[in-house]
C-alpha cells in the first residue's frame, strides 16, 4: 500500500448548472473522489456561463449543497465582463479564457478583448488559456505584455511544447497542463472510437505529439483531467459535442505507466499535487491522503464508474494501480469502490461570495 496526497485536478467539468443529465456537483465528485482528487477546479462552461457576480453565485451555491470533495469554481472572460470579473477573482479559482472553437458559447475571438482581460485581472490571480497552435504562441505573448503568468490548458501537440519549452528556457511566465487523453491516445485510436466517441477538443493528435509531450515531460507542470462528460446518446448524435470523462482512468493510467517505468511516483505527485497547488495558491488539506495498491491489476470499466456520461475511451483497457481508500479532513471519503464523502461534505477553496 501507498501512500499519495489528496490530488488536485485543475480543469474538471461539472456541468451544474444547465446539464445536469451529463453530470453535477455530486456526480462528478464522486467520479473526482472514486479517482483520487480531493480537490477539483472547474470550469465556468456550463449553462448560463459563469461570468458574474449571480452565476457565480448560484454556481457556488449549488456546489456548497452538493460537492463531496472540495473545490473552486473559474469565472469566464466573454466580451463584456473584463471590469466586472477583477472584483470576483478572490472568490474564483481564476480566470478562464477560451481563445478557440470548443463546446460552450464562451469564446473570445479579437484579441484586444483578450488585452481588456489581461490589463485588468489581478495579476496575483491565475488566467488558464484553451489556446491552440498560434492562439497558444499569442496568449504567451499576451502574457509577457502585461507581464503576469498564464496557465495553458490541455497542450496536445509537439509544436505547441516545444514553444513552451522555448518560452520557458527564456523565462517567460507560463505554466501548463497535459490530459491523460493526449498523453496515453492518438489518431489511430480513432478506429475504436467511432462516430462522435472519438471528438474531443484539443483533437487526439498524431502519433509524433503524443510521442513529444513524454520526452517533455520536464516542461509539463500539470497532469488535467479534463473531465468533459456527455452522454452516450449525445456522443452517438449527428452533432457530437467534444470532451471525454477522464477522472476515474487518470491516475490508474499515471500509474500503469509508473509501473512499466515511462515516469516516477514523484512524477505524478509533483503533476497532481505539488505544482497545481502552488500554480493556483490552493490550501494544504489537513489530514488528507489517497491510499493505492500500485500492483492492483484490473481492467478499466464505464460499468463501474460514478461520472454520469456512463462511457470512457479506455474502456477495456487493463491497467495496474487502484484507489484503495481516500482520506478527506480525516474522514474516509472513499474505500473499496464505495463513495462514503457525502453532498455538501466539499468546501470551496476560496473565500465565498457574500
Ligand atoms: C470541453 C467540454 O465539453 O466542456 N470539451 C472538450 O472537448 N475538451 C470543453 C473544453 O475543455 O475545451
Ligand atoms: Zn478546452
Ligand atoms: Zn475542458
Amino acid at each position: 500500500m501507498l501512500r499519495l496526497p489528496g490530488l488536485i485536478d485543475p480543469h474538471v467539468h461539472m456541468r451544474e448548472p444547465g446539464a445536469v443529465h451529463k453530470e453535477d456537483w455530486s456526480s462528478g465528485t464522486q467520479a473526482a473522489l472514486a479517482g483520487g482528487f480531493t480537490v477539483v477546479l472547474a470550469m465556468p462552461n456550463t449553462q448560463p456561463p459563469v461570468i458574474d457576480t449571480p452565476t457565480l453565485h448560484h454556481a457556488l451555491e449549488l456546489a456548497s449543497q452538493k460537492a463531496r470533495c472540495d473545490y473552486a469554481q473559474y469565472l469566464g472572460a466573454g466580451p463584456d465582463n473584463a471590469l466586472s470579473a477583477p472584483a470576483l477573482a478572490a472568490h474564483s479559482a481564476g480566470l478562464k479564457m477560451y481563445l478557440d472553437q470548443t463546446y460552450g458559447p464562451l469564446r473570445l475571438d479579437d484579441m484586444t478583448l483578450w488585452m481588456e482581460h489581461f490589463a485588468n485581472w489581478p495579476a496575483k490571480m491565475p488566467i488558464a488559456a484553451h489556446a491552440e497552435g498560434r492562439s497558444m504562441a499569442a496568449v504567451i505573448l499576451m502574457a509577457q505584455l502585461f507581464d503576469r503568468p498564464v496557465h495553458i490548458a490541455h497542450v496536445s501537440r509537439r509544436e505547441e511544447i516545444v514553444l513552451i519549452r522555448a518560452a520557458k528556457e527564456k523565462g517567460l511566465k507560463v505554466s501548463c497542463e497535459v490530459s491523460p487523453h493526449h498523453l496515453f491516445l492518438n489518431k489511430n485510436d480513432l478506429a475504436a472510437l467511432p462516430g462522435g466517441l472519438g471528438e474531443v477538443r484539443p483533437h487526439l493528435a498524431m502519433l509524433e505529439d503524443q510521442q513529444a509531450l513524454w520526452e517533455n515531460l520536464a516542461y509539463i507542470d500539470c497532469f488535467a483531467t479534463d473531465h468533459a462528460p456527455h452522454t452516450l446518446a449525445e456522443k452517438d448524435s449527428p452533432n457530437p459535442p467534444p470532451g471525454f470523462p477522464g477522472l476515474e482512468t487518470a491516475l490508474p493510467l499515471l500509474l500503469t505507466a509508473a509501473h512499466a517505468g515511462r515516469l516516477g511516483m514523484e512524477d505524478i505527485i509533483s503533476r497532481c499535487y505539488t505544482n497545481p497547488r502552488r500554480i493556483f495558491d490552493l490550501p494544504e488539506q489537513p489530514e488528507t491522503w489517497v491510499e493505492i495498491d500500485p500492483d492492483a491489476a484490473w481492467d478499466i470499466h464505464a460499468s463501474k464508474t460514478f461520472t454520469r456520461s456512463a462511457w470512457t475511451p479506455f474502456e477495456g483497457q487493463p491497467v495496474r494501480g487502484r484507489v484503495i481508500r481516500v482520506i478527506l479532513r480525516e474522514q474516509i471519503v472513499y474505500q473499496d469502490g464505495q463513495v462514503l464523502g457525502q453532498p455538501g461534505y466539499g468546501q470551496n477553496l476560496r473565500p465565498p461570495v457574500l
